[in-house]
C-alpha cells in the first residue's frame, strides 16, 4: 500500500514519514508542490528521503496557481470578510490537485496533509480531494497522534533520525506562497497586541517604506492583467514583479479577526503587495468600463464567490457557474490604469482605456445632446413618488 502525503520540508510534516511507516506500514510518497513558497526544492526533496520516504516529488506549479485560481480571483476581486485576499484558500485547491495526480500515477489509495484539526486548510484539502477523487482515503495525523506540542514533535524526530534544522524558536505559524504570506499564532492571539514589525517576511513597515513615491502602470486584457510598466510579463512574473514594488512601499498588510469555517474566530496578519495592488488596478478599471447593473450584481456575486473559496469549495458547481458570470463581465474590462504608491497608500494615477463607459461630454457639467436638464425633474417626480406617498399616509395616521 501507498499514501501520497502533503509534504513541506518542515519538522511538522516530516515526522509525520516515520509515523505513518511506524502505524500503517505503508509506504510513503512526499509531494511538495511548490506555490512559490521560496525555499530551496532541493534541500526539501532531500529531506523527504533521508525522513524515509521511499519516493519524492518537487514540482512547480506555480504558474497553475496564478492561472487557474489567482487570476480567477481578481477578476472576481473576491475577498472574504471584505478584506482578506485568500492567499492560502487559493493555492490548496492546486496542491491537492497535484496530491491527486501523483496519487493516480503512484496507485495510492491514501492521502496524508499535516494541517491541524482546528483550521480551515483540512477542510480545503479534504474537500479538494474529495471532489476531485471520492475513492481516496484521508489520514490527518494531527487529528489522532500523541504528538501535541512542539518539543513531542521535536522528540519524536530525535529518536527517528529526522533532521532538524535548529532554527530559533518558532513563535508563528506561517503559510508563504506567491501571492502571500500568512502569520497566525504567538503574541498574535492576544488581541490587544498590536502586531510587530517582525512578523513582517515581504512588506516593509510603512515606518521604512521608500521615502518616494512610485507609479505603477498594469495593463489588463478582459479582466487578466498582461504587462506592469508597459513590460509584457508570464502570469508568475506579473506577481513577482508587483511584489517587490508593493513590498517597498509597505502595501497590502493587513490585521484581521476572521471567522473560520469551523466556527471559532482567529487574528492573522496577510501580506499581499502585489495581489493588493492587482484588485485595486482591476477595480479601477472596471469602475470605468463595466456598467452599472452588472457591476452591482457582480459584487454580490463576488462577495460569494470569497466565501466558498475560503470555505475549500474549489472544486464545486458553483464555482463553475460564478466564473461563467464573472467572465462574462470582463470582455470589456481591457486597458491600462496608473496607480502612485506611497508608505502603504495608493492613489489612481490614470485610466487608459478605450472601452470606458464613462463619457466626458455626458459628465460633465456643459450642455449634452444625450442629456437635458429637463428631463431631470420629471424623473424625479416619479422615483420620489413612494416617498410621497408614504409621507402622506404617515400623516394621515398621526392626525387620528
Ligand atoms: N487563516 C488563513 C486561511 O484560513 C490562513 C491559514 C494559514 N494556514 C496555515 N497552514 N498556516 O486562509
Ligand atoms: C492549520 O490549522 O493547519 C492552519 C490554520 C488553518 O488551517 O486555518
Amino acid at each position: 500500500e501507498k499514501v501520497v502525503l502533503a509534504y513541506s520540508g518542515g519538522l511538522d510534516t516530516s515526522i509525520i514519514i516515520p509515523w505513518l511507516k511506524e502505524n500503517y506500514d505503508i509506504e510513503v510518497i512526499a509531494v511538495c508542490a511548490n506555490v512559490g513558497q521560496e525555499e530551496n526544492m532541493e534541500e526539501v526533496y532531500e529531506k523527504a528521503l533521508k525522513s524515509g520516504a521511499s519516493k519524492a516529488y518537487v514540482d512547480d506549479v506555480s504558474e497553475e496557481f496564478v492561472t487557474e485560481t489567482i487570476f480567477k480571483a481578481i477578476k472576481a476581486e473576491a475577498k472574504y470578510e471584505g478584506k482578506y485576499l485568500l492567499g492560502t484558500s487559493l493555492a490548496r485547491p492546486i496542491i491537492a490537485k497535484k496530491l491527486v495526480d501523483v496519487a493516480h500515477i503512484e496507485g495510492a489509495k491514501y492521502i496524508c496533509h499535516g494541517c491541524t484539526g482546528k483550521g480551515n486548510d483540512q477542510v480545503r484539502f479534504e474537500a479538494s480531494i474529495a471532489a476531485l477523487d471520492p475513492s481516496i482515503k484521508i489520514i490527518a495525523p494531527w487529528r489522532i497522534w500523541d504528538i501535541k506540542s512542539r518539543e513531542d514533535a521535536i522528540e519524536y524526530a530525535q529518536k527517528h533520525n529526522i533532521p532538524i534544522t535548529v532554527t530559533k524558536e518558532k513563535i508563528y505559524s506561517v503559510d508563504a506562497n506567491l501571492w502571500h504570506i500568512s502569520t497566525e499564532g504567538g503574541d498574535i492571539e492576544h488581541l490587544e497586541n498590536e502586531h510587530q514589525n517582525h512578523v513582517y517576511k515581504k512588506c516593509l513597515p510603512v515606518e521604512e517604506a521608500c521615502d518616494e513615491a512610485e507609479y505603477v502602470e498594469i495593463h489588463f486584457e478582459k479582466g487578466v492583467p498582461t504587462k506592469v510598466n508597459q513590460k509584457e510579463l508570464s502570469p508568475v512574473e506579473i506577481i513577482k514583479e508587483l511584489n517587490n514594488i508593493g513590498a517597498k512601499h509597505g502595501i497590502g498588510v493587513i490585521d484581521i479577526v476572521e471567522n473560520r469555517l469551523v466556527g471559532m474566530k482567529s487574528r492573522g496578519i496577510y501580506e499581499t503587495p502585489g495581489g493588493t495592488i492587482l484588485y485595486e488596478g482591476h477595480n479601477i478599471l472596471e469602475s470605468a468600463t463595466l456598467d452599472k447593473e452588472a457591476l452591482h450584481f457582480k459584487q454580490m456575486v463576488s462577495l460569494k464567490y470569497g466565501e466558498l473559496i475560503y470555505n475549500g469549495l474549489w472544486y464545486s458547481k458553483l464555482r463553475e457557474s460564478i466564473d461563467a458570470f464573472i467572465e462574462q463581465t470582463q470582455q470589456n474590462v481591457s486597458g491600462s490604469v496608473k496607480i502612485k504608491l506611497y508608505k502603504g497608500f495608493m492613489k489612481p494615477a490614470g485610466i487608459f482605456t478605450t472601452n470606458a463607459l464613462y463619457d466626458e461630454s455626458i459628465s460633465s457639467f456643459g450642455e449634452s445632446d444625450l442629456y437635458d436638464h429637463k428631463d431631470a425633474q420629471g424623473f424625479i417626480n416619479l422615483f420620489t413618488l413612494p416617498l410621497k406617498i408614504q409621507s402622506m399616509k404617515d400623516e394621515k395616521i398621526n392626525n387620528n
